[in-house]
């Protein structure tokens, strides 16, 4: 009888010894992709990437509504999410990541953009956030959660400043079911994106990582188990794209 694999504590790129290493590989290694990292996104997921962040946004709504709700967005890279649930907001939207190119970009595209009002953009480890407690009405994260060297720190971190009767909504990849679909996915994001990634980018390494960490990634139901662990409440997710994308919703009790 085979074993089930362990749950992973945090992300673990090639080579990383400890979670300072790992944290610091994945700074690095977003730092150096940030100048292609648009493109490429919206490249390799066929524009589906836009698709699934206004899903987000759609589904949380009623609190972007709320002209007194302070919302972060976490790990906001190139600010992509945190536009999107403008978009949809009254509320007081800022970004925070922890790649200064990642937010330098943001920064731009936020100043050309004429449809949404300036969003403040500043540079901070997820896992050592510079709130206070309570802080905020919605804490969201696209693609980036998984990245954290510790996943039960960082939702704790989100716990601790998240307003009680506060929302989490994280975006993360999955692995799709197998069948014909899900294994031409699984095909496509192991063979084919790390290629076209690593060609345009010249970063192959980094391209390479990205299916690997999906692969290590919790399943939907696992971090649903994690979020209830860490004292989260009325916990569910929704599946997009084959499975191959949740969207994981949580309130601080
Ligand atoms: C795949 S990108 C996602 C960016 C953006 N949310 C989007 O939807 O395109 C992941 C981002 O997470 C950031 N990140 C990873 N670990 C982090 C941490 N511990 N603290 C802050 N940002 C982090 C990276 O710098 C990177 O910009």
């Amino acid at each position: 009888m085979t074993e089930p694999s362990p749950l992973p504590k945090g992300t673990q790129p090639e080579g990383a010894r400890n979670q300072q290493e790992a944290s610091r590989q994945v700074r690095e290694m977003f730092t150096r992709i940030a100048p292609r990292y648009d493109l490429l996104n919206h490249l390799l997921s066929a524009q589906m990437d836009r698709l699934w962040r206004a899903r987000a946004a759609e589904e949380l709504k009623p609190i972007l509504e709320r002209p007194d709700a302070r919302v972060l967005d976490l790990c906001c890279g190139t600010g992509d999410l945190a536009f999107a649930l403008q978009r949809k907001a009254k509320a007081r939207i800022l970004g925070a990541d922890f790649s200064h190119p990642m937010l330098v970009r943001a920064r731009e595209k936020a100043l050309a953009a004429n449809d949404v009002a300036p969003i403040p953009f500043l540079e901070a480890d997820a896992l050592r956030l510079p709130f206070s407690e309570g802080s905020f009405d919605l804490v969201t994260s696209a693609f980036g959660f998984r990245n954290l060297a510790n996943y039960a720190d960082g939702l704790k971190e989100i716990f601790r400043v998240l307003k009680p009767g506060g929302t989490l909504g994280i975006l993360e990849f999955a692995e799709p079911a197998p069948g014909l679909l899900g294994d031409t996915y699984r095909f496509y994001t192991r063979t084919v994106l790390p290629k076209i990634g690593g060609w345009i980018s010249g970063d192959s390494a980094a391209y390479a990582y990205l299916p690997k960490s999906v692969a290590r990634f919790f399943r939907p139901e696992e971090f649903a188990s994690l979020l209830k662990e860490v004292g989260y409440g009325n916990v569910r997710f929704h599946l997009m794209t084959l499975g191959s994308v949740a969207l994981h919703l949580a309130v601080r009790p």
